[in-house]
Parts: structure tokens; sequence; C-alpha cells
């Protein structure tokens, strides 16, 4: 199933949130692509307050995987630092996708081969004016991302 559409300004960033969730019940894995400053983190961040969470249980800005708590845990993991499919290992990465808990993961180029068959890609980039269209694609494959 894929579905798309368009976030014209921050504030539908809620709702655009809710359009994810809601569209993709049942997954727990996404995987956000687009380029520096397309609005990843933003819409990750939006999605953890639909979720409901309340706090950062571990919070340095600089943490790979950064634990939300609320009615249940929700993990945002930016891979932005790491250097090779080792060192997301290293962090544990594959007891994260496994948790059965949401991961919202940024820069999964780097773990493509890791990711579950069920992860929902969302792909995101900017308009001319400053909108970002957003396309949700919850039949994951590799063949799709590689021809972009
Ligand atoms: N839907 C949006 N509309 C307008 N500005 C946005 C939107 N989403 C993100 N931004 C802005 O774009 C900038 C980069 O966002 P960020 O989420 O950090 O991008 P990324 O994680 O993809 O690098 C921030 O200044 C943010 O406020
Ligand atoms: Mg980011």
């Amino acid at each position: 199933m894929a579905f798309e559409f368009i976030i014209h300004n921050p504030d539908e960033l809620p709702r655009a949130a809710k359009t994810i969730l809601d569209g993709c019940a049942g997954k727990k894995v996404f995987a956000f692509f687009g380029e520096m400053g397309s609005g990843k983190t933003t819409i990750i961040k939006a999605m953890c307050r639909e979720l409901g969470v309340h706090s950062k249980a571990v919070s340095p800005s600089f943490a790979i995987v950064n634990e939300y708590s609320g009615p249940a845990p929700v993990f945002h993991i930016d891979l932005y630092r790491l250097n090779n499919v080792n060192e997301a290992l290293d962090v544990g990465i594959e007891e994260y996708l496994a948790s059965g808990n949401y991961c919202f993961i940024e820069w999964a180029e780097l773990i493509i081969n890791l990711l579950p068959e069920e992860t929902v890609m969302v792909k995101i980039s900017v308009g001319a004016n400053n909108e970002r269209l957003v396309s949700v694609e919850t039949n994951f494959s590799k063949q799709i991302l590689k021809r972009g």
C-alpha cells in the first residue's frame, strides 16, 4: 500500500503524523528518507507526540538512539553519524528492530539489509514553496529503494 500527501506548513505536522500512523496501523518500523533539512526529525517528533510520549528517557542530543517513554517506549534512531553497518550492530540496532516497539529511523540507508520486510518507507522532499511532499510505502522493497 502506498499513499502521498503534502505538508503545506508546520501547523499541519500533527495531522500529518496521525495520517502516517493511522495509514500504517500495525507497523512498528519506519525508515525515513530525504536529504538533510527535508524534515525527517521534525515529522518523527510529531509522530512521537501523536503516540503520547511525554519524555525522553535518555536525552543527550548526540545520542544515536533516543528512547522516549510514554504509553509504550518509542525509539528514534539517527544513524547519520555512523560509518558502517558494524557500528549500527554495536549500538544494538537488531534488538531495537526486533523489540516490537515503534522505531523511527533516520539515515536508514546504512542498515538497508537489516530492515525487516514490514518496514514502512517514508520519503520526504521539499517543494518549491517550502512545502513537504511525503510519500509512504508500506510494502518495503529494496528494489523500490534502489530505483529511487
Ligand atoms: N513541514 C515543514 N514545513 C516547514 N518547515 C519544516 C517542515 N519540516 C521541517 N521543517 C524545518 O526544516 C528544518 C530541518 O528539519 P529537520 O527535521 O531537522 O530535517 P532533517 O531531520 O531531515 O535533517 C528545520 O528548521 C525545520 O523546522
Ligand atoms: Mg534529522
